[in-house]
């Protein structure tokens, strides 16, 4: 960390107990819960909501979602689905904004004989791993979901899984930080600079700089660029995961679950809205920030969902975005104090950010308040990175 030769006194900073790097759903609710902790908070992002977040189709599935040895992984997203509903009421209450919460369950269904038995093995993990899946015909399957299609040889029903819209959940985020009395900067935060008495600076992108206490880095993807060439901070092993997704429009109840398939072994899946919009998703494509949609991509999703639910090609197709995943190596977030003191990193959420929303925040404001860190999050420390 090295000090700019132009900066201003430290007592002319406009100060807070925290700043927050990063307004997508990981650093809004951190700021949201430590403003309600007491804590004065700043989120300092150029366009809040507008990464990854806004392409996110707001998930809450770490059942059907669960890969193997990624078990560290399923018991915090489990956690952090055990806190969506109070999460969600606090919310709601604090903003008065509605986040379309739905706890109606995936239905994983297999387009062919092969990814039948994919999912029959991914069955039998998850059922030795405790949770609550049931296996269906494709009769049962068009029963809960009469829009699949008749070909549809089976599937699994995950009853646990939930979703909510990540847009309005922002909305409601923002409303209730501001309510709370936190502040959002409108800029880009590019380094973080040591200051008097232990606090930090934060310099911002119009050369203006706050400072703070504290500091927690919630930048999705683009954290390695704050984190990195900070003491104790080696590299950080963040990396965009580029993902595709598609949102279309139909008739309110066109599928009343949220909707998963293997075809030919590529997955894809379709999350209903309550005003009828459907979140098609999504490529995953290491190909760093790559903004592009691209012919191939979109293709390539309607033709997967249009082989589980034909009616896709009668919807409207409202939009294409492109979102940034921020990968780890081994898929689990870096939450947790991240090179110097004062620094914590929340970032690393890959796929299942708006999921882990809940129990970041509760560990972050742990962190900042000294509070005990749950017991589940502590394999999410960026400790285990270092050499
Ligand atoms: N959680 C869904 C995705 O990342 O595409």
């Amino acid at each position: 960390m090295s000090d700019t030769p132009t900066a201003r006194p430290a007592s002319d900073l406009p100060r807070y107990d925290v700043a927050v790097l990063g307004g997508g759903v990981a650093g809004l609710s951190i700021a949201w819960r430590a403003a309600r902790a007491g804590l004065s908070v700043a989120v300092v992002d150029p366009a809040p909501g507008t990464g990854a977040t806004h392409a996110s189709a707001g998930m809450l599935a770490p059942v059907s979602e669960v890969t193997y040895t990624e078990e560290p992984l399923l018991r915090l997203g489990l956690a952090s689905l055990a806190a969506w509903p109070g999460f969600r009421a606090e919310l709601e209450e604090d903003s008065g904004v509605a986040i379309d919460h739905r706890a109606d369950g995936t239905i994983e269904v297999a387009g062919s004989a092969d990814d039948m038995a994919v999912l029959d093995e991914l069955g039998a993990f998850e059922t030795a791993l405790g949770l609550r899946v049931e296996r269906l015909t494709g009769r049962e399957c068009r029963a809960l979901e009469p829009m699949l299609a008749p070909s549809v040889r089976g599937g699994l029903l995950a009853r646990d899984d939930a979703w909510v819209n990540p847009r309005l959940v922002v909305r409601a985020l923002l409303t209730a930080l501001s309510r709370a009395g936190g502040a959002v900067v409108l800029d880009r935060a590019v380094a973080i600079t040591p200051s008097g008495g232990g606090d930090l600076r934060v310099r911002r992108e119009s050369g203006e700089e706050i400072h703070a206490g504290r500091v927690v880095v919630a930048a999705g993807a683009r954290s390695p660029e704050l984190l990195d060439g900070l003491p104790g901070a080696p590299d950080t092993p963040v990396r965009p995961v580029k993902g595709q997704i598609l949102r279309l429009r139909g008739p309110r109840g066109f599928l009343t679950r949220c909707v998963r398939g293997l075809v030919h072994g590529t997955p894809v899946y379709l999350v209903p809205r309550g005003d009828g919009e459907i979140t098609l998703g999504a490529t995953a494509e290491e190909l760093g920030f790559d903004q592009r949609v691209t012919a191939g991509g979109v293709y390539g999703l309607l033709r997967d969902a249009r082989e589980l639910v034909p009616g896709v090609t009668e919807l409207e197709l409202t939009e294409t975005t492109v979102g940034f995943r921020p990968g780890t190596p081994d898929n689990l977030p870096l939450i947790g104090p991240a090179g110097p003191p004062g620094v914590v990193a929340a970032t690393g959420h890959h796929r299942a950010g708006v999921l882990l929303a809940p129990i970041t925040a509760e560990t972050v404001v742990a962190l900042l308040t000294g509070a005990p860190v749950p017991e589940v999050a502590r394999s999410c420390d960026p400790g285990r990175f270092l050499p």
